[in-house]
This record gives structure tokens, C-alpha cells and sequence, in this order.
């Protein structure tokens, strides 16, 4: 539903256009040094403003409301929340009758019966990805000396970002991307070899983040066109380093201490400025219609950081699962 984790729990909740949206997480260890200053620089790399990108511009000032005291972690559940104070949602108010193609209001209308916000997005909007954010902030602090950095290596089927994003405005239509992210530092061992295999746990967290449509971990679908031979990598000493790294960091499910590597593609934001046609439930006939309210003409620009957020919340459990196993 909406929590994950086995024993880094997070619990994610609030709407685009409600008074809150907010994080709670279960199981972060006592004595790790958290204050708000924490977040600020991975929440500024999330926030909108560049080209591209939804004119709606928010605070996003974290508040942790619990599990904290003295500076430091309790050991208690920790709740962060972030207010919503730039909402505009009389634009969403067609969304009632008319939902977006590609977007969830279709489907979030039919599944709680008419009952679900649908102001921006709701529950299901990309405004939430700041709560895996801030889970992120705490979970990287879990992972001492391992780093995770992910970029936005191509936008609208093109490496120069910025020639594709003066294209999509200038074109006025939305555009997709693919977000390569790596980790250094891992151990060998993290992850089971059947359900909670790396690769399973840190899609499952990718895939919580809205428009995220594929992920590959190294070689990817690449590998179905190498013989065996070319894909295997091979292995170089006692410490498990390999030649080439076309498995990504992990074999069996289990990181292999090579650096680990996965790309996932971002679809193009389904509220393009360009006229579409949807089902009107009000008229009950198919229509022409234009999206009103503030989106992201590329919202893979924003994914980054959120990317690395869902990797490091999917690594902070499997690391805690391995060192309770010890
Ligand atoms: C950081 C971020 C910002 C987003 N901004 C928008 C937006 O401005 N407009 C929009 O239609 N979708 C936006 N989305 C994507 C929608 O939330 C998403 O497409 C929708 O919930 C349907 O889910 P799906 O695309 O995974 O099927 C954003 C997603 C992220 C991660």
C-alpha cells in the first residue's frame, strides 16, 4: 500500500493540494545526527525553477515532527512534514469530468469511487517524490561511506538536455528522458537471492516515483544481444573486482562489490500543453481538450535526486537486513 521496507520502513502520505505531505520512518537507528540543514541540498536539486520545469514553486521547508531529540536520531519513528502553500486548485476542477490521458485520474476516479482528491494528482502526484526525498537524506546517512549519485544522461531521445528542453518548449509538448544512477562503496552481500533480490527491492522503490515507465541494471536489455562470453565479467582478484561490469553490481541478487549500476526511463509528463482527447463523463462523449494548471514540460529533469533517494531507502534496508543476519 504505501509503506515499503523491511526494517528501514518508510510510510508515505498527503496530497498535491491538502495541507501536508509527509514521511514516517520506522527503524533508523538510534544516534545518527539529523536537523532540517540536512535536507536542504538534496530537496534545492528536487525543486523546480529551471526550464523545463512547473512554474508552482514551493518552500518545501522540512519540519521533523517526531524521532528526533538532542540533534541526534531516537530510535523512534521519525515524521517529517511538508506544507503546501502554493496551490492553485480551481485548475483542477475539469479534471472531475474530463481525466488526462496517461495520467492517474481515470483510474484513481473508477478505484475509490469518485471519492479520491483529485486535486493535482492527489496522493498520486509527483509532489510526494519530495517525501522519498527526505527519506532518502536519512537513509544516505545509514550508508556511511557509500555514494550514490544519479544524472539525467538523455531527454527526448537526446544527450545535449538543453538543445531537447528549448526543443519541447519551443514545440510546446512534453518530453521523456533516462536517469543513469551508480553507486561506490558497496559491500558484497546485500540482497537475498529469491524475492528481495537487490534488483527487486530497489525497483520496487523506483517504481513508486510517478512516470517511471523501464529499469535496466547494467547491460540491460543490451545483454540480450551479447554471447556469454562478452557479457560475463570477468573476475579479476580475491575482492570479487571485475574487468568489465555488465552485471551492474550484482550477481544473484546480491551486490558483488562492483560498483552498481541501473538507468531507468522517464516517460514525457501526460500533461503536455498540446490539445488531447479524452472521455468526457459529464457529456458522455469523447473531447478535445487542453490540461490546465502547472506541470513539468520534462520531469525526468527533477528525477535525479529522487532516483538516488529510492535507490538509497531500497540499499539502507538491505544493509540493515545483512548486519542483523551477523
Ligand atoms: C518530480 C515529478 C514531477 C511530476 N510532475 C508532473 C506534472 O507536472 N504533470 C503531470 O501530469 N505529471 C507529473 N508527474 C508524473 C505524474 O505524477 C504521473 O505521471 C502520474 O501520477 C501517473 O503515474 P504513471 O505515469 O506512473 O502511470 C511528475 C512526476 C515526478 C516524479
Amino acid at each position: 500500500m504505501n509503506s515499503i521496507g523491511s526494517l528501514f520502513r518508510v510510510h508515505i502520505f498527503g496530497e498535491s493540494h491538502g495541507q501536508v505531505v509527509g514521511i514516517t520512518i520506522d527503524g533508523c537507528p538510534a544516534g545518527i545526527a539529523l536537523s532540517e540543514d540536512d535536507f536542504a541540498r538534496d530537496i534545492e536539486r528536487r525543486k523546480a525553477g529551471a526550464a523545463g520545469t512547473t512554474p508552482r514553486k514551493e518552500e518545501d521547508l522540512p519540519q521533523i515532527m517526531s524521532g528526533v531529540f538532542n540533534g541526534n536520531t531516537t530510535g523512534a519513528p521519525i515524521t517529517i512534514l511538508f506544507a503546501n502553500n502554493n496551490t492553485r486548485s480551481t485548475d483542477y476542477e475539469a479534471l472531475r469530468n474530463t481525466p488526462r490521458p496517461g495520467h492517474a485520474d481515470f483510474v484513481l476516479h473508477h478505484k475509490f469511487k469518485g471519492f479520491n482528491d483529485y486535486r493535482g494528482g492527489g496522493h498520486s502526484s509527483g509532489r510526494l517524490t519530495l517525501c522519498l526525498v527526505a527519506a532518502g537524506v536519512v537513509a544516505k546517512k545509514i550508508l556511511q561511506g557509500i555514494s550514490i549519485e544519479a544524472t539525467l544522461t538523455e531527454a527526448g531521445g537526446e544527450t545535449n538536455i538543453e538543445a531537447a528542453i528549448a526543443k519541447a518548449i519551443e514545440t510546446q509538448d512534453s518530453i521523456g528522458g533516462i536517469v543513469s544512477c551508480t553507486v561506490k562503496g558497496l559491500p558484497i552481500g546485500l540482497g537475498e537471492p529469491f524475492f528481495d533480490s537487490a534488483e527487486s527491492v530497489i525497483s520496487h522503490l523506483v517504481f513508486a516515483i510517478p512516470a517511471i515507465k523501464g529499469i535496466e541494471f547494467g547491460a540491460g536489455f543490451a545483454a540480450t544481444k551479447m554471447k556469454g562470453s562478452e557479457h560475463n565479467d570477468a573476475i579479476a582478484d580475491a575482492k570479487g573486482t571485475t574487468q568489465t561490469n555488465h552485471a551492474g553490481g550484482i550477481n544473484g541478487g546480491i551486490t558483488n562489490g562492483n560498483e552498481l549500476h541501473f538507468r531507468i526511463a522517464v516517460k514525457p509528463t501526460s500533461s503536455t500543453p498540446q490539445a488531447q482527447q479524452t472521455w468526457n463523463n459529464a457529456t458522455q462523449q469523447v473531447e478535445t481538450f487542453t490540461v490546465k494548471g502547472r506541470h513539468d514540460l520534462c520531469i525526468a529533469l527533477r528525477v535525479p535526486v529522487v532516483a538516488e533517494a529510492a535507490a538509497a531507502i531500497a540499499l539502507a534496508d538491505l544493509l540493515l537486513i545483512s548486519k542483523a543476519y551477523l
